[in-house]
């Protein structure tokens, strides 16, 4: 067969060999066959000209340079190849479009480039990586969260202890003062020592497991939450439910979750002034049932999949990637922890939140599993 397609390369007219591809073309990853030279195409399976989003004509008459432009990696895997220093190489790459395919995404992918038995014909083949980029950056996350936690808890307890005595000198400095007014100095003390003990106490709070769980209606949460959330921003704003009242009901810790949720529709309320001023303020509460989900690599048959969307103007672009890390606050005199919590308490649940955030609309996600015997009952 290589035979075949040699002589063809040599009359001028290189076209691959009926029955190459036919076997290429079942494959479902994405093929092409170039000349190691020239790096001119010769054949596109069905896959690669999906991928590249062009069709197989016009991919006959292009070379590698017009699909993924000057690429060094890809020239040096295709170079150590065609040299002959090795038989086939494989690497992650970013394969970049070009103006042949400029409507094209970058592809993230795992490309193998290997020789054929004729050493005129390189193949190369390629598959996109996003899902497993995906669920390395979920693990990095979660890594990061993990660290986080830890140097929280032991910075927590770091300021927790000389913290009690502090306070208590400062008592005993009052009674020996000469002077009421100098009592200012010592109030500043104490005051400031219990504001720093409750957010201490805030920070090892949530390390504690989650053990008191029961069976619980989400809707009966989030009615809680709502009435809660409108009492405390009477004027301007309406929380709309999207429910899915068909949803079994849940096995968790109630007071956590609520405290998870709340902290979310707080800050949307929070970030809504100015909608509450012009009556335009929204929020909605969406629940579904989410099927076969993968969380933290592990794959759940059913989750509850619950929505938290605010039209108000979006998290601010220099905090949007760390607004789970604790301390970290887009409001004058917000703690940065609401957040925080709200992901230990999805997390001790096995659960999830994401954002997605742009002007207009807030979206806060959070997916957690159901447990099978809550799908038993
Ligand atoms: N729905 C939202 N719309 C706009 N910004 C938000 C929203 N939710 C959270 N944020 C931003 O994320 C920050 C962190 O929130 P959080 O962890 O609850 O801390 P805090 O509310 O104490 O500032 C907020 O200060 C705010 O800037
Ligand atoms: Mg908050």
């Amino acid at each position: 067969m290589l035979r075949n397609l040699s002589t063809r390369a040599a009359a001028g007219k290189p076209s691959a060999a009926p029955f190459v591809s036919g076997l290429l073309d079942q494959l479902p990853n994405a093929v092409i066959v170039f000349l190691g030279a020239s790096k001119d195409l010769i054949y596109a399976n069905p896959a690669a000209e999906v991928a590249l989003d062009l069709s197989r004509k016009t991919l006959q008459r292009t070379t590698l340079y017009d699909l993924f432009g000057d690429s060094k990696k890809l020239n040096d895997m295709i170079d150590g190849v065609y040299a002959g220093n090795v038989a086939t190489q494989r690497q992650e790459l970013v394969l970049h479009a070009t103006p042949t395919s400029i409507s094209r995404e970058p592809i993230s992918a795992h490309v193998v480039i290997s020789m054929l038995e004729d050493p005129t014909y390189l193949v190369m083949e390629w598959f996109p990586i996003d899902q497993q980029l995906r669920s390395e950056r979920d693990e990095r996350v979660s890594q990061q969260v993990e660290a986080n936690k830890q140097l929280m808890r032991n910075l927590a307890h770091e300021i927790k202890n000389p913290l009690g005595g502090i306070r208590g000198a400062a008592q005993l400095l009052e009674f020996e003062l000469p002077e009421k007014g100098l009592r200012e100095y010592t109030q500043v003390i104490i005051k400031e020592s219990d504001r720093l003990q409750t957010l201490v106490d805030r920070l090892l709070a949530p390390h504690r497991k989650a053990h008191t769980m029961e069976l619980m209606n989400i809707h009966e949460v989030l009615e809680r939450i709502r009435s809660l959330v409108l009492a405390e921003f009477p004027k301007g704003l309406k929380i709309i439910r999207n429910y899915d009242t068909s949803l079994p009901e849940f096995l968790g810790d109630k007071e956590q979750l609520i405290q998870a949720v709340l902290n979310i529709v707080h800050n949307a309320a929070q970030a809504l002034s100015e909608e509450m001023r012009a009556d335009t303020a929204v929020i909605e509460l969406k629940t579904r049932v989410a099927r076969s989900v993968t969380i933290a690599k592990q794959r759940h048959r059913l989750a509850l999949d619950l929505h938290v969307i605010d039209n108000g103007p979006g998290i601010p672009s220099d905090i949007r990637e760390r607004i789970f890390f604790p301390l970290v606050s887009g409001r004058d005199g917000g703690s940065g922890l609401g957040l925080t919590l709200a992901q230990t308490f999805v997390q001790q649940h096995q659960g999830f939140i994401a954002c997605d955030s742009r002007p207009g609309v807030t979206d806060f996600h959070i997916q957690i599993p159901y447990r099978k015997q809550e799908m038993a009952a």
